[in-house]
C-alpha cells in the first residue's frame, strides 16, 4: 500500500522497489514488477494512468481481473500489450480494497476484554469481512475459540509470540456497521471477483479464506455506509445503541488518508465516546509509534493499538500477532 501523500518516485522506481520488497511474498509479482521496471513500453502505458492508479498492486490485480494468466514476465508483457485498454479501464474504476478477515484475529483479544456487549463500527470496511469477528473460529497457539453456535468454516490461526491475552469467550456484538468511501457488496459478483483478484497469485490459503468469509457474510450482509470516514464516522457513531460499548476500529486504512486527514481522524477518535482500535503500518500512526516501548523486529509489521496505546505487532494480513508486554 502506498500513502496518498507519497512524495512521488518514478513508476519504474516504484515497480523496482516493490519487486525487491515483495520477492519473498509473491515470486510472480516480483518477476512482473522487475520486468515492468525495465520495460519502457509498459512504463509508458502505466503512466497513462493518474499517479495513484499506477500502484503495482492495483495494476497487477486489474490485469488478473481482465484475464492475465499467472506465468513468466515475457507472457505477461505480451498479454498486457494486447489487453491494455481493458486493464486501464479496470485500474481507473477500481482501487485496492483488499479485505482480509484474518485481521480479526489481531483485534479479537482487545474486543473480548472490553465491557460487553459491543457496538462495532469498522472504518474503511471494504466488503465488511472484518465486521464479523464473533463468527470466525480462532487458534492462538494451543488455544481455540469458536463462535457460540459452534466452529466456523473460517479458522483464523495467527502465529503468536508473547503473552497474547487469549479470550475465554467470544465478544458479544449486538450492533455492527461499516463506513467506506467505496463499499463493496458481498452479493455483487463483480465486486467479489475484484476482491479475489486483489489476493496475490501464490496466496491460496488467503483465497480460500476469502471465499469462505464471503459465503458467511452473504448470509447476513453487513451494513456499510458510503462516506468518507472523517466526514461520516461521527454520525454513524451517534446511531450506535447506548447500552453497548462503542468500538471504532480500522485496519489497513489510514495509509489512504493524507497526513492532515490522519491527524483530524485521530482527534475525532479521541473526542468520540467508547474505544478506538487501530491496526495500521507504523509510519501511518505517528502518535501510536511515539508510544512504542520497543521497535518490532520487522519494520513492515503493523501496530495494533487501543485508544492510541500500542499493544501488539501484527502481520499485515493478520498472519502473526506479537503481544508487547
Ligand atoms: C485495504 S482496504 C482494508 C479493508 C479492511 N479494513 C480490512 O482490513 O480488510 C482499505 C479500505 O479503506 C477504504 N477507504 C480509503 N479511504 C477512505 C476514506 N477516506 N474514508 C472511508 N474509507 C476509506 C477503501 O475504500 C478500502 O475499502
Amino acid at each position: 500500500m502506498e500513502p496518498v501523500d507519497d512524495p512521488g518516485p518514478t513508476t519504474a522506481q516504484r515497480y523496482r522497489t516493490f519487486a525487491e520488497i515483495e520477492a519473498a511474498t509473491s515470486a510472480t509479482y516480483a518477476e512482473w514488477a522487475m520486468g515492468v521496471a525495465g520495460d519502457s513500453l509498459l512504463i509508458e502505458l502505466i503512466d497513462e494512468l493518474p499517479v495513484p492508479k499506477r500502484q503495482v498492486n492495483l495494476v497487477f490485480a486489474a490485469a488478473r481481473a481482465a484475464g492475465a494468466a499467472v506465468g513468466g514476465y515475457p507472457e505477461f508483457r505480451e498479454w498486457m500489450l494486447d489487453h491494455w485498454p481493458a486493464v486501464r479501464r479496470i485500474a481507473r474504476a477500481r482501487s485496492t480494497q483488499t479485505n482480509e478477515a484474518a485481521r480479526c484475529a489481531v483485534i479479537l483479544p482487545l474486543l473480548a476484554a472490553l465491557p460487553q456487549p459491543i457496538a462495532l463500527i469498522e472504518v474503511g470496511a471494504s466488503a465488511g469481512l472484518c465486521l464479523y469477528p464473533d463468527r470466525y473460529s480462532y487458534r492462538y497457539g494451543d488455544r481455540e475459540l469458536h463462535p457460540v453456535d459452534g466452529p466456523s468454516e473460517v479458522l483464523l490461526a495467527p502465529k503468536v509470540t508473547g503473552n497474547v491475552p487469549v479470550p475465554d469467550r467470544m465478544p458479544t456484538i449486538t450492533w455492527r456497521a461499516g463506513i467506506d468511501i467505496n463499499p463493496l457488496d458481498v452479493n455483487d459478483p463483480d465486486d467479489m471477483a475484484w476482491l479475489e483478484a486483489l489476493v496475490w497469485p501464490e496466496h491460496d490459503e488467503r483465497r480460500r479464506r476469502l471465499s469462505s468469509a464471503i459465503s458467511l457474510a452473504q448470509q447476513d450482509p453487513p451494513r456499510i455506509v458510503r462516506s468518507d470516514a472523517v466526514a461520516g464516522v461521527r454520525a454513524l457513531a451517534d446511531e450506535a445503541p447506548e447500552d453497548a460499548t462503542l468500538v471504532i476500529f480500522h485496519s489497513a486504512v489510514l495509509a489512504y488518508f493524507s497526513t492532515e486527514e490522519r491527524e483530524t481522524f485521530a482527534r475525532l477518535m479521541a473526542e468520540l465516546p467508547g474505544h478506538w482500535i487501530s491496526n495500521e503500518g507504523q509510519s501511518i500512526t505517528p502518535l501510536v509509534q511515539e508510544r512504542l516501548s520497543r521497535q518490532p523486529r520487522d519494520p513492515s509489521l503493523f501496530v495494533v493499538a487501543l485508544d492510541g496505546n500500542p499493544v501488539a505487532f501484527a502481520g499485515g494480513h493478520g498472519q502473526s500477532l506479537e503481544w508487547i508486554d
